[in-house]
Order: structure tokens, then sequence, then C-alpha cells
């Protein structure tokens, strides 16, 4: 039997409500395979890491991440750390920076088509969104040089740097056209920068123009600036269907506003990789590890009550099926069940939705019901 180590980093909030959720959609599958067995082991991440060792990514916890097959993480930070001098949030940045994960895929589109009515836009114009953000995930400001704020209770000035390199801005953007290209036909990619004001986004748009020119020349690219991209998703989101390829901070910001028009921030899942994600593995090639998360953070307002809707990171567990553990027929199974529960009979025939979607099913009921068909059995 095939072993893959599964390492799991809960965190904070409702990080382990929804990751619980996932678990059991693991082992259940793990369970109903000959094959192979996922071995999972949880480990302290974030706020609750700060509270047991002082530290955000402890050394164990960093070592069992880089010795995983994958990595399945929930959400790290609150308010309880954040005006602390050790930050959660730094600890998932150093853990993306030192496995060099610096492809982040946050796939978009209506997870089923029941959900059009929950989008806060009119029907019309949600439905059939289908937007994969590819966003640059270990530069950027998020790396920048910056003046601490700890260098006094009172700083005069504070600054944060946006650099990009031009090694960067290839490597992210090849990944965005072998993405663009896996499609049939392939999908259009819209670069989005402020090349209007920034040099890093010069440079940025360059450098895209100019490696897909040579080395993609047959994919469509087109350029927009980052606040227009954002009038664009809430008034005519179909206008960017295809890739949306873009630098660390505003692919974060652009990702939130993205999920709630085709349903909820609690809905996306990500895979964040070292390079292209790729699904056609030849016999006896091992699958490269990421780390899959939900896009959504910690939500403290609604942490405890089990509440919280489950499926991003489920829809992330079904994503680490596919991209380190090379079991695509598990992810589209898993997939499938996910479409099932929304669609299911429950909720007067809306299916299954917790409490951001409209509904009062709790996380453990819609675990429950995704569970069971996940595993199989497949065509
Ligand atoms: P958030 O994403 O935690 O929450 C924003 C809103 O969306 C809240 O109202 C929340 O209740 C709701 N929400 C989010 N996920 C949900 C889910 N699965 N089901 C139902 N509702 C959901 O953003 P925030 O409140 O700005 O941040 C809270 C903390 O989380 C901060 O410390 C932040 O740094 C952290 N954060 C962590 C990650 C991560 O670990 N990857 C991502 C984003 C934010
Ligand atoms: C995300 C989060 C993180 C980010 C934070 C918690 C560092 O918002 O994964 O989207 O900004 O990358
Ligand atoms: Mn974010």
């Amino acid at each position: 039997k095939k072993i893959f180590n599964i390492t799991v980093l809960p965190g904070d909030g409702i990080g382990p409500e929804v990751v619980e959720q996932a678990v059991r959609v693991l082992e259940t599958i793990s369970a109903s395979s000959a094959d192979f067995e996922l071995k999972l082991s949880s480990h302290d991440f974030g706020g609750c890491a700060i509270d047991s060792t002082g530290q955000a990514l402890p050394d164990s916890t960093l070592k069992a991440c880089q010795g995983a097959d994958a990595i399945l993480m929930g959400s790290v930070g609150g308010p309880k750390w954040s005006s602390g001098k050790v930050r959660p949030e730094q600890g998932l940045l150093t853990l993306r920076k030192t496995l060099g994960l610096y492809a982040n895929i946050r796939p978009a589109s209506f997870a089923s088509s029941s959900l059009v009515d929950i989008s806060p836009l009119k029907p019309e114009i949600a439905a059939g969104t289908n937007i994969i953000v590819v966003r640059e995930l270990i530069g950027g400001l998020y790396f920048g040089e910056r003046k601490e704020q700890d260098v006094g209770p009172n700083p005069d000035t504070a600054w944060d740097t946006m650099v990009y390199s031009v090694e960067e801005v290839k490597r992210i953007t090849r990944v965005a056209a072998k993405i663009a290209l896996a499609a049939n036909p392939p999908l259009p990619i819209t670069s989005v920068d402020k090349a209007n004001v920034l040099a890093s986004s010069r440079l940025w748009r360059k450098v895209v123009t100019e490696t897909l020119k040579e080395e993609y020349p047959q994919l469509k690219l087109e350029h927009q600036l980052v606040d227009s991209a954002a009038m664009i998703i809430v008034a005519n989101p179909k206008k960017l269907n295809g890739v949306i390829l873009t630098e660390n901070m505003f692919g974060d910001i652009l990702s939130d506003e993205t999920s709630v028009l085709v349903g909820s921030l609690g809905l996306l899942p990500s895979a964040s990789l070292a390079g292209a994600p790729k699904t056609d593995f030849a016999p006896g090639e091992k699958p490269p590890s990421g780390l899959y998360e939900p896009i959504h953070g910690s939500a403290p307002d609604i942490a405890g009550q089990g509440i919280a809707n489950p499926i991003g990171t489920i829809l992330s567990a079904a994503m680490l099926l596919r991209y380190s553990l090379g079991l695509e027929k598990h992810a589209q199974a898993v997939e499938a069940a996910v479409r099932k529960a929304l669609d299911s009979k429950a909720n007067g025939g809306l299916g299954l939705r917790s409490r951001d979607l409209g509904g009062a099913s709790t996380s453990r009921e819609i675990g429950d019901s995704i569970r069971p068909a996940a595993a199989g059995p497949f065509s």
C-alpha cells in the first residue's frame, strides 16, 4: 500500500473547525482505498503555536511541512495576537517563503449553479463567472524591506517596499501560461498591475508581455490597472473570465472580492506551489508537495460556534489530492460531493448551506453529507 504523509495545520479561530471536516473527508477516502493510505498528522501553527512555544512557526512544525507529501492548512491569526511582537501571519509568510511556494492558485467559479441566487450581483451578471486568480505569493510588498513597528512606540514614519525582479515575474508568468494552456480552448490572460504609478508594475507589465510573446505567442493577453479590475469584477466579471495574473497584494485583495460574487469567501480553495500545477504524472513520478488552504481567515466573529463554511477547505483538500498526490479521480469525487451537498433537497430544495450562504447548516452537517460521497465509487 502506498503511503502519503499529509501535514495538517489547523491554526486559529475557525481554522480547526473547517480543517476537521476536510480531515474527515480525507480519512474516509483513505479508509475506502485498497491502494493507498493517507497518514495525517496535526501540528501547532500560528497563534496557538505562539501560546505553546513562543513561535508562530516552530521548528518541529516547519520540519513536518518539509517532509510531507502535502500540507493542509486552516487559517491563522486573531485579535489575541494582533498587537504582539510575534505575529501568526508572519509564520504563514515564512512557511510560504521557506518552501518556495511562489504560485498561489485561487479558482473562482460557481461550485453549484444553485449558488447564483446567493451572489450579491444580479444573476445574469454573475452566472458563468469562471476566473482563476494566479497570485505571486513570495515577493512584492509582503517581502520587501519595511520599517518594523517595534523600532519604537511612536515612530513618525513607517514604510514597506514593493520589489520584483525580472526572474520572479517570469516564473509566475509561466505558471499562468501553463494554466491557460491546460484548458481547451486556452484561456485568455489578464495581467493586473498599477503601471501608471508603480515602477515595479512597469517592470511587471514589460516582463509579462515579453515572456508571453516569446514563449507562448498563441495566448491572448490583456493588461488591466488594478483599480479598474476591481470595478470590472463587480460590473461585468465575465469580461475577466480566464486567468488573472497578478502580484502578491493585488491578488490577495482581488481574490476575496471574486469569492463573494460566486457565493461566499467560505467557498474558495487555494493551492500554493513551487511551480505550475500538473496532473499528468508518469508511472512512478512523484508529484510535488504544496500548501493547500481556503482563502479566508480565522473569522474571529464566528469562531467557536461550529457554523463556519468548511467547503473552501474541503475543496482545498481536493486540490491537494489532484496536484500533490496525483489522485485526480478522488479530487473529482470530492468536488462532485460538494456540488451534491449544495444541490441537495435540504433547506427546502436550496441545498445544505451554512450561514454565510443564507442557511443554518453547521460545519459538521456539511462535512457529514460530503464525506461518504467523496469516497467514490469512481467511474
Ligand atoms: P476573515 O477571512 O477571517 O473573515 C472575513 C469575514 O468573512 C468574516 O465576517 C467571517 O466571519 C467571514 N468568513 C470567513 N471565512 C468564513 C467561513 N469559512 N464561513 C463563514 N464565514 C466566513 O478575515 P478577517 O476578519 O479580516 O481576518 C481575521 C484574521 O484572519 C486576521 O488575523 C487575519 O490576519 C487572518 N487571516 C488569515 C488568513 C490565513 O490564514 N490564510 C487569511 C485571511 C485572514
Ligand atoms: C491570505 C491571507 C494572508 C495573505 C495573510 C494572513 C498573511 O490574507 O492567505 O489571503 O495576505 O496572504
Ligand atoms: Mn487574504
